[in-house]
C-alpha cells in the first residue's frame, strides 16, 4: 500500500457521465492515481475514447441510460465493491421559471437529482460501498447564486446538497464519506452547449477573477475527496469558482 495519502491504487469507483467533460476528466485522473474505474456513459463510442485514456488495469465500461431502472442495475451489476463513487451524469436545460414546463422540470430533476440517488441507495443497501467509501454529488455553483434562465437546474443541485449533508449522517457508522463539489463554469461540452444558445459568455468570463475553469480543475478535487487525504472530510460542498462569488 502507498503511504501517499492522495494515491487510489487499489480502489474501485464509479464515475457516471465518464463520456464526456468533468466525468471523463475525474475517470482520467483518478486511473492515473491508481483506481480501478467503472465508467458509465451512454455514448458508446465516446466512453470508448475514455477508456483508452485510462492507465493501468481492471477497468470495466458500462453503456446505460441511468435514467431507466434497468440503465442502472446495469451499470450496479458491473460495480462489485466500490471504494467510490462520483456522479457527474447530469444535463442543464435553460428556461425562464415563467415558462418552465412540467417536462423541463422533469427532464433536469430524473437525472441530476433522481438517477443518483437510485443508484446510490441501492449501492448502499446492497452493500456494495466499502467501509472507507467515498461518495461524491457533481451540485453546482448554480445552488448558490441566481442566476436567470437556470432555476429548474438550480434547484436539481441545491437538492444535491442538502440530501448529501443527510446522507453524509446516516453513513458515517460505517466509515463511509458523502460530500459534493460545486464548480461554476467549466470548459466542457454542456458550457459549449450553454454557449450556443446565450451567443456569447463573454461577460460571464469577464466575472472570472481566475477565468473559467478547466476538467482537470474539477479532477483534481476529486481525486482529494475519494483519496484517503480527506478522510476526516464529510457532508461538506467544495465551491470551486475562480473567485466568482467574492469578486
Ligand atoms: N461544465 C460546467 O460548467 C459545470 C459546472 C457545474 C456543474 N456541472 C455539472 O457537472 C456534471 C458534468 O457536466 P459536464 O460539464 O461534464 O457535462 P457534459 O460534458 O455534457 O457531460 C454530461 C455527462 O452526463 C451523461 N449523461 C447525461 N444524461 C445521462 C443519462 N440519462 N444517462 C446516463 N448518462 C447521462 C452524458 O453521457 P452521454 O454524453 O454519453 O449521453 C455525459 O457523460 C453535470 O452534473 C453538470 O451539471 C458542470
Amino acid at each position: 500500500m502507498s503511504d501517499d495519502p492522495y494515491s487510489l491504487a487499489g480502489k474501485r469507483l464509479l464515475v457516471t457521465g465518464a463520456s464526456s467533460g468533468l466525468g471523463r476528466a475525474i475517470a482520467i485522473a483518478c486511473a492515473g492515481r491508481g483506481a480501478a474505474i467503472v465508467a458509465t456513459g451512454r455514448d458508446e463510442p465516446r466512453l470508448g475514447d475514455t477508456r483508452a485514456a485510462l492507465e493501468g488495469d481492471g477497468h470495466a465500461v458500462v453503456v446505460a441510460d441511468l435514467n431507466e431502472a434497468e440503465g442502472r442495475n446495469k451499470v450496479i451489476a458491473a460495480c462489485g465493491t466500490l471504494d467510490g463513487i462520483v456522479h457527474s451524469a447530469g444535463i442543464s436545460r435553460l428556461s425562464p421559471m415563467r415558462l418552465a414546463t412540467p417536462q423541463h422540470l422533469a427532464d433536469v430533476w430524473k437525472i441530476n437529482y433522481e438517477a443518483p440517488m437510485l443508484m446510490t441507495q441501492k449501492l448502499l443497501a446492497k452493500n456494495l460501498v466499502a467501509a472507507n467509501g467515498s461518495i461524491l454529488f457533481m451540485s453546482s455553483i448554480a445552488a448558490y447564486i441566481g442566476v436567470a434562465g437556470v432555476g429548474a437546474y438550480s434547484g436539481t443541485k441545491a437538492a444535491l446538497i442538502a440530501t448529501m449533508r443527510c446522507m453524509a449522517m446516516e453513513v458515517a457508522k460505517r466509515g463511509i464519506r458523502v460530500n459534493c463539489l460545486a464548480p461554476a463554469l467549466v470548459e466542457t461540452p454542456l458550457l459549449a452547449a450553454t454557449e450556443s444558445i446565450v451567443a456569447s459568455l463573454d461577460a460571464q468570463r469577464a466575472a472570472y477573477p481566475l477565468g473559467f475553469g478547466k476538467p482537470a480543475d474539477v479532477a483534481n478535487a476529486a481525486v482529494f475527496f475519494l483519496s484517503g487525504a480527506s478522510r476526516w472530510i464529510t457532508g461538506t460542498t467544495l465551491v470551486m469558482d475562480g473567485g466568482l462569488t467574492i469578486s
